[in-house]
């Protein structure tokens, strides 16, 4: 098998933004409470908060972090989240069907996001709540002090602004399951009051309004065209989720499910460009995707989950090896469209959908951890057009699939290229990756993840990324073969 990926210079998609490494928190099952948040572990600081999920956190290199969901926010009444924790009222949380205690909170997320060294991405309740909540809430947060709700935070702990930039217009409103759901018509005027009257109290604040829950909603497309009539001027991202599966144990048709989502984002593209075109605008909307990643395993356990517990071991997916080429070509994809897409956010973050998981004790890495976190690190800079060749197959629903999926990032503060790819098929290949246009230096690292059943998970930690050993770079061409079913990553240096 053969694969070849020539990149250039002049040939570029867009510098790659920093918020394309974000996750999500949401108070669901284990996320927060076990998660970030265990006073009882000998894992926690003096309030509570798990220091080995900070590090794996920080090792991830997570920008922002969305927050507090997800569905979960149609339902949340932020203040019960401040104040003294023995006068914040326990609640029934809806959406998951659980019980909240309140005890992690708004500031306690607040020190975390210090800790972490991430940012808060803020979801503001348009499910059972509205206008008025929003209002209250970015005052609270973000008003320098003087008034009702930010002397309140003052008193509370905070005497600085939390000054939260990011903020959500609810979450997955098109959605029947979300509380609170509501039509196109209904969330698209909601969102437009709600985001007039919160750049009232900021004007500087980024707002993300909510795009379809998935590609298969009866309402996808038109859904973002009603919504966007309305909020095309007020918001700064269209918001979009994608989560995949592989019910039906099929890995090339699984593998492929990046063709689908290339063609998600090109779709959500072109109807915020038809939009900017009818309305005459100059204004060009870019995307928040704040959900991706595989999520299916846990779906049969969840079921039989019996409500009304305190964090319940909820959309705990064990990911395999497969699941992580997955993430990988995922990650690929993202970067393919680094022009529009600005905000990416791997839901979740811990325990729930994560790529950290906790025990009382300590952590587990799970496999999809590894892509992510070389992505994250290295993935900076200027993203390059790919042109790619290679042998390519056909699956239960994509034709015509390479084998292949590469890209580069070219990163000028390190003098880098860094070439992310994977081998989607069971035989070696032959990859060779021209840098035309680069002075070529010498191959700083060469990396692959590979060598694992497909079906393997990572609870006894023995998956690790290992060195490539077999690299030749003469000229300005990198030669070598990726293993089967592999995820690489080659760092090139080069002469500026
Ligand atoms: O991430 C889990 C759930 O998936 C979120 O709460 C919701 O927004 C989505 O459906």
């Amino acid at each position: 098998m053969q694969g070849k990926l020539t990149i250039d210079p002049s040939n570029q998609i867009a510098k790659v933004d920093d918020r394309l490494y974000s996750s999500l928190i949401e108070h669901l099952g284990r996320a927060v409470y076990e998660g970030l948040y265990d006073p009882d572990s000998p894992q926690a600081d003096k309030d509570g908060i798990r220091q080995d999920v900070v590090k794996a956190v920080k090792d991830l290199n997570i920008d922002l972090v969305r927050y507090p969901g997800g569905n979960f926010v149609s339902g949340f009444n932020w203040e019960d989240s401040v104040g003294p924790k023995d006068q914040r009222p326990t609640r029934l949380d809806l959406a998951w069907r659980s019980i909240e205690t309140n005890q992690f909170g708004l500031h306690e997320f607040m020190k975390w996001t210090k800790q972490t060294g991430t940012r808060p991405d803020m979801a503001v309740n348009l499910g059972s709540r509205g206008i008025d909540a929003a209002r209250n809430l970015i005052e609270y947060c973000n008003f320098p002090g003087g008034t009702y709700w930010s002397d309140l935070r003052k008193k509370n702990g905070a005497k600085e602004p939390f000054n939260i930039k990011t903020w959500c217009l609810g979450n997955e409103m098109d959605g029947d399951w979300q509380i609170g759901h509501k039509t196109a018509a209904e969330y698209g005027r909601l969102a437009h009051e709600t985001a007039k009257v919160m750049r009232l109290v900021d004007p500087d604040i980024d707002l993300v309004v909510s795009g379809s829950s998935t590609r298969e909603m009866a309402t996808f497309g038109s859904w973002e065209e009603t919504v966007l009539d309305h909020t095309y001027d007020d918001v700064d991202f269209l918001s979009l989720h994608r989560y995949y599966d592989n019910e039906e144990n099929d890995l090339h048709n699984f593998l492929a499910k990046s063709v689908d989502f290339d063609e998600f984002i090109s779709g959500i593209v072109a109807v915020c460009d038809a939009v900017k075109a009818r309305k005459h605008s100059d204004k060009t909307l870019n995307l928040a995707l704040d959900e991706w990643n595989v999520w299916y395993h846990s779906h049969k356990q969840d079921d039989e989950t019996a409500p009304w517990q305190q964090a319940p071991h909820l959309l705990e997916d064990h990911y395999n090896f497969e699941d992580a080429l997955m993430v990988g070509t995922m990650l690929i994809t993202l970067l393919k469209h680094a022009d529009r897409v600005k905000i990416a956010c791997l839901a979740q973050l811990v325990n729930v959908i994560a790529p950290i998981m906790t025990t009382k004790q300590g952590i587990w890495l799970q496999s999809i951890f590894f892509p992510f976190m070389q992505v994250s690190k290295y993935g900076r800079g200027i993203a390059l057009t790919p042109q790619q060749t290679a042998d390519t197959y056909d699956s239960k629903d994509f034709k015509d699939v390479p084998y292949l999926d590469s890209m580069a990032v070219y990163n000028p503060d390190q003098n880098e290229v860094v070439i992310f790819a994977e081998n989607k098929g069971e035989q070696a290949m032959d990859f060779t990756t021209t840098l035309n246009g680069f002075n070529v230096d010498h191959l700083e690292a060469a990396t692959q993840f590979c060598g694992y059943d497909i079906k393997q998970t990572n609870e006894d930690q023995t998956m690790k990324i290992q060195p490539h050993d077999h690299v030749n770079v003469t000229d300005g061409v990198l030669k070598t073969q990726l293993e089967p079913l592999s995820w690489n990553m080659f760092r090139v240096s080069v002469i500026a």
